[in-house]
C-alpha cells in the first residue's frame, strides 16, 4: 500500500471528521507544508489562501517557530495549571502588553470556543447577570454556551442550546438589516437596534455583549466608522460587559495586534487563539480587565483546563509573537492588505460581474459573489447545500485544479492568506482566482 493509500485508509476507517457526514467526504492527505504553500501526496502544490482555517498567520513551518517548540519539549513539555511555570507567565505577559491598557491577566485555554466559553462564565459571574448578547452572522465555537452564541447555521442542529443568549443584527452595509443608505446610517442605526434589544430584553438581566471585532466566517464584515465606539458607550451606559472575539481577527489578521486597536475601543474581555500561535499546538484564552479580575480576587473562579497555559503551547506563543515583532509581521500584513490584495481585488471586481462586493482589510478579505448586481441577489442561496450549492463548489474547484486553496462559505470566497504571504504569491492567487470567477460569471443573471 502506497503511503497515501494508508493516510486514506485509516482516516476513512477511524478518523471522525468535525462538521461532516462521515459518509460523503473524502479528505485529500496533506504530506508536507512551508510557508504559503502545502503539497498533497502527489507532489501537487497548493497555495494556502484559506490559512487552513484562518489560524496559519505565520505561515507553515516557520523554522524559529519549529525550533522553538522543540527545544521546549526537550527542557519541559508539561506541568499543570497549578503551577507556575515560566513560558506561560512569559506568554501571559507579552499577551497582556499587547493588550489594551488594563488589560492584564490571560486565562488559557485550548482554543477559540473554550476562550468564549469562560469569558461567558466571567460576565456572567462579574455582574451577577445572565444573558449574553450576541449577532446573527456569527461564530463563536462548537462548545454548549460558544455554539448558543454563534448566529449562524451550525447552530440550529445543536438547538434545544444553552439558555440565556438574545441575538441582534449588527452592521453590514451591503445587505443592511436596516434599509440604511450610507455607511454612517448603518452605523447609526445598528446602535439604536442594540439598544432596544438591550432596553427590551431588561438591561438589568444582561450580562455581556460578545461580538467578532471584525466578523470572520460570516462574511468578513468590517465596522463602519462609530459602530464599535457606539457598542463600547452602550454597554458602559447599562453595566455590560464587551467581550471582543478575536480568535479569527486578532494577532494580524486585521493588520493590527488586536483588530479592535484599529478603532482604539477597550474591551472588557478579548477572547483569542487561532493567530496567537499559528495553531502549531492548540492554545486559546481570555484577555481580562483588573476590573473583572478583581471579581476574583478574594472568589474562586469556577473554571479550569488540565491543560490551561500548558507550557509547550506557551513557548510556542512567546516565539511566536517574538517573530511577528522582529520580522515585521503585522506591518507586512497591514500593508500586503492595502498595496496588493485590495487592488488586486477591486480590478476583478471591474473583470467579473459575479462580483457584488470586494471588502476588507489587513489579509483578511471577502469576495461577495452575486447573481444580478442589481438586486445583489447571492450567487447560491443562505446555506445552501448539495445541488443548491453547486455554483460555489465548481469554483472552489477550479481554484483547486489549478493549485489554489480557497476559503469559501456561502455565496463568499475569503482571500485569507498567511500573513507572511509575498507579494508575488498573492498575485499567483489572484491569477488562479481570476480563472476560477469566470465559472462563476456563467451562472450571472441567467
Ligand atoms: C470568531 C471565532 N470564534 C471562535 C472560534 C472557535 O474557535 P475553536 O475552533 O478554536 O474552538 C472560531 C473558529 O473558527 C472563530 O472564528
Amino acid at each position: 500500500m502506497s503511503d497515501e493509500a494508508r493516510v486514506r485508509a485509516d482516516d476513512r476507517a477511524h478518523v471522525f471528521h468535525s462538521w461532516s457526514a462521515q459518509g460523503l467526504i473524502d479528505p485529500m492527505p496533506v504530506a508536507r507544508a512551508e510557508g504559503s504553500y502545502f503539497w498533497d501526496y502527489s507532489g501537487k502544490r497548493y497555495l494556502d489562501f484559506s490559512s487552513q482555517l484562518v489560524n496559519l498567520n505565520i505561515g507553515h513551518q516557520h523554522p524559529r517557530l519549529v525550533a522553538a517548540i522543540q527545544e521546549q519539549a526537550a527542557r519541559l513539555c508539561t506541568v499543570a495549571p497549578t503551577f507556575a511555570n515560566d513560558k506561560r507567565g512569559e506568554a501571559a505577559r507579552l499577551i497582556a502588553e499587547l493588550a489594551p491598557a488594563d488589560l492584564n491577566r490571560v486565562f488559557f485555554t485550548n482554543g477559540g470556543a473554550e476562550a468564549n466559553e469562560n469569558a461567558i462564565r466571567m460576565a456572567r459571574l462579574h455582574t451577577g447577570r445572565h444573558k449574553v448578547l450576541t449577532m446573527y452572522r456569527s461564530y463563536h465555537g462548537a462548545t454548549a454556551a460558544a455554539i448558543t452564541a454563534t448566529g449562524d447555521p451550525r447552530r440550529w442542529p445543536n438547538e434545544p442550546t444553552a439558555v440565556g443568549v438574545v441575538h441582534f443584527w449588527g452592521p453590514y452595509p451591503y445587505r443592511s438589516a436596516f434599509h440604511a443608505g450610507s455607511e454612517e446610517q448603518e452605523s447609526q442605526r445598528a446602535l439604536q437596534h442594540l439598544r432596544d434589544t438591550i432596553v427590551f430584553e431588561g438591561a438589568g438581566t444582561v450580562a455581556a455583549v460578545l461580538l467578532e471585532t471584525v466578523v470572520g466566517t460570516n462574511g468578513i464584515l468590517v465596522p463602519p466608522p462609530g459602530y464599535l465606539d457606539g457598542v463600547r458607550a452602550t454597554c458602559d451606559e447599562f453595566g455590560i460587559v464587551l467581550i471582543a472575539d478575536e480568535v479569527m481577527a486578532g494577532f494580524g489578521r486585521c493588520g493590527e495586534w488586536f483588530a479592535i486597536d484599529r478603532w482604539g475601543v477597550r474591551p472588557d474581555l478579548i477572547t483569542f487563539a487561532k493567530g496567537v500561535n499559528s495553531g502549531y499546538l492548540p492554545l486559546g484564552g481570555v484577555v481580562i480587565s483588573d476590573a473583572i479580575a478583581e471579581t476574583f480576587r478574594e472568589r474562586v473562579f469556577p473554571g479550569g483546563l488540565t491543560y490551561s497555559g500548558h507550557p509547550l503551547a506557551c513557548a510556542s506563543a512567546v516565539a511566536s509573537i517574538e517573530i511577528f515583532k522582529e520580522e515585521g509581521i503585522i506591518e507586512h500584513a497591514r500593508a500586503i492588505g492595502e498595496d496588493v490584495i485590495e487592488p488586486a481585488l477591486h480590478e476583478l471586481a471591474e473583470r467579473h460581474p459575479s462580483v457584488g462586493e470586494v471588502r476588507g482589510l489587513g489579509v483578511f478579505w471577502a469576495v461577495e459573489l452575486v447573481r444580478d448586481r442589481d438586486t445583489r441577489e447571492p450567487l447560491v442561496p443562505f446555506n445552501a447545500a448539495g445541488a443548491a450549492a453547486a455554483p460555489m463548489a465548481e469554483v472552489a474547484a477550479a481554484c483547486k485544479q489549478r493549485g489554489l486553496w480557497p476559503f469559501t462559505h456561502f455565496n463568499r470566497i475569503h482571500v485569507v492568506p498567511p500573513c507572511t504571504v509575498s507579494a508575488d504569491e498573492v498575485t499567483q492567487g489572484i491569477e488562479i482566482l481570476d480563472a476560477a470567477l469566470a465559472v462563476a460569471d456563467r451562472h450571472y443573471a441567467e
